[in-house]
């Protein structure tokens, strides 16, 4: 079969199961480039198929040699239609593991259930006994509480007032204005409980239950900042309100884990293009013009190049993690710089549909969207028919 992308919206329907692998492929080479990080050993990593959650498993199976058990939400290819991205990119991430002699297994399911707790505990208890780090990486717009059973749907939206600013539809490039009413309490209460840190702390709390956690465990979970441009939709509005209750969850946890020495850290990370970020408005024009000056600067990163840098030059250097007065670990560091920062300021101001294409890295933002989903990656024959993939080795 010939994959071509579908486009419906924010979203791609189809996806390239050669490109996913390749992708995968990628990402493995680049942290074999770096060399080895004295790091993780066993790995649990929750959203684990795609965006800095894949990146996160790939770091630690070949930064550090470590057994990884990944858990996502993805859909396998079903008569007429492609799997989604991460389903792909998880069964290339498998085999190549496999053929690697790594332990990997991954598990299908909502992380948000007990279902999907109770199978990853016995996973764990069945083939690695304990694990030293647990990567909370999910990211999801609703999420069915499993006590309430009430699905909570999150939304992004500014509070306190309506918010109006540049956006741009990156397939198209046309840049226009965009206003959005502000929120509820309702909507806050929702998005909080679907991006908050309430269900980082259930699975850390069945973990610890079980003894599962490792004498010195770590576990890390990912946040945001941004600049003042984005500030009402993002950091000040609703998905803010998640993770500051994300970032406060991080100090409840080490208090949890300090009979066993372990620390919870938030890592407040780079914006990039991923399926989650590209249906926040306004970010992708952000995305678009931090691209093109971060690029020019030479300090541009994705997201295996963020995490790399998150292991081996903040968590497992040998010495205590470095954390900003928050107590938050930046790998946003480059993005925040006060000179990069400036000139992307600059840039917004001058930013229309017109002048886009050339003071923006629009092309940029649209080649890594379509990358999301195996599409313009350079080493994929595309004219070629797509190998077929139907399973995932480590499935349990
Ligand atoms: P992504 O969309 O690439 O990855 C989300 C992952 O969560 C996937 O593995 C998906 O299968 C999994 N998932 C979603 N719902 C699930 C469910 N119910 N059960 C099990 N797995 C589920 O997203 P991305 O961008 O990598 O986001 C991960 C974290 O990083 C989020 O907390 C996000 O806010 C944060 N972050 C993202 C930034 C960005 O610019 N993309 C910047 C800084 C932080
Ligand atoms: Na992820």
């Amino acid at each position: 079969m010939i994959i071509e992308p579908r486009m419906r919206g924010f979203i791609c329907l189809t996806a390239h199961p050669d490109g996913c692998a390749q992708n995968v492929k990628n990402q493995i080479e680049y942290v074999k480039s770096k060399g080895a990080i004295n790091g993780p050993k066993k790995v649990l990593v929750i959203g684990a198929s795609t965006g800095f959650g894949l990146a996160s498993r790939i770091t630690a199976a070949y930064g550090s040699g470590a057994s990884t058990i990944g858990v996502f939400f993805e859909k396998a290819p079903s008569e007429g239609k492609t799997a989604s991205p991460g389903w792909y990119n998880s069964a290339a991430f498998e085999k190549e593991a496999h053929a690697a002699g790594l332990y990997a297994k991954s598990i299908n399911g909502d992380a948000f259930s007990k279902e999907i707790k109770e199978k990853t505990i016995a996973t764990i208890k069945a083939d690695l006994g304990q694990v030293d780090l647990v990567i909370y990486s999910l990211a999801s717009p609703v999420r069915k509480h499993p006590d309430t059973e009430v699905l909570h749907r999150s939304t992004l939206k500014p509070i306190g007032g309506t918010y109006t600013n540049k956006t741009v539809d990156f397939h198209t490039g046309n840049v226009s204005e965009i206003s959005i009413e502000p929120a509820n309490e309702e909507d806050i209460a929702n998005t909080v409980a679907v991006m908050g840190g309430e269900d980082w702390a259930m699975w850390i709390d069945a973990l610890k239950a079980e003894n599962l956690l490792a004498e010195g465990a770590t576990t890390v979970a990912y946040s945001y900042i941004g600049p003042a441009l984005t500030e009402a939709v993002y950091r000040k509005g609703t998905i803010g309100r998640a993770k500051d209750d994300l970032e406060a969850t991080a100090f409840k946890i080490s208090d949890k884990l300090k009979d066993i020495d372990g620390k919870a850290y938030v890592s407040v990370n780079k914006a990039l293009v991923t399926q989650a970020s590209s249906a926040i408005p306004v970010i992708p024009l952000y995305i678009s013009l931090l691209y093109k000056v971060m690029k020019a600067e030479g300090i541009h990163e994705g997201t295996i190049e963020q995490i790399q840098r998150l292991y081996a030059d903040r968590l497992y250097t040998g010495s205590p993690v470095p954390v900003d007065q928050e107590g938050r670990i930046r790998i946003d560091d480059w993005e925040m710089r006060e000179d990069v920062q400036a000139k992307v300021a600059e840039l917004w101001k001058a930013a229309t549909t017109e002048t886009l294409p050339a003071i923006g890295d629009l092309a940029g933002y649209r080649s890594d969207f379509l990358s999301l989903f195996g599409f313009e990656v350079d080493q994929v024959d595309y004219q070629k028919e797509a190998n077929e993939v139907v399973a995932i080795e480590g499935l349990v």
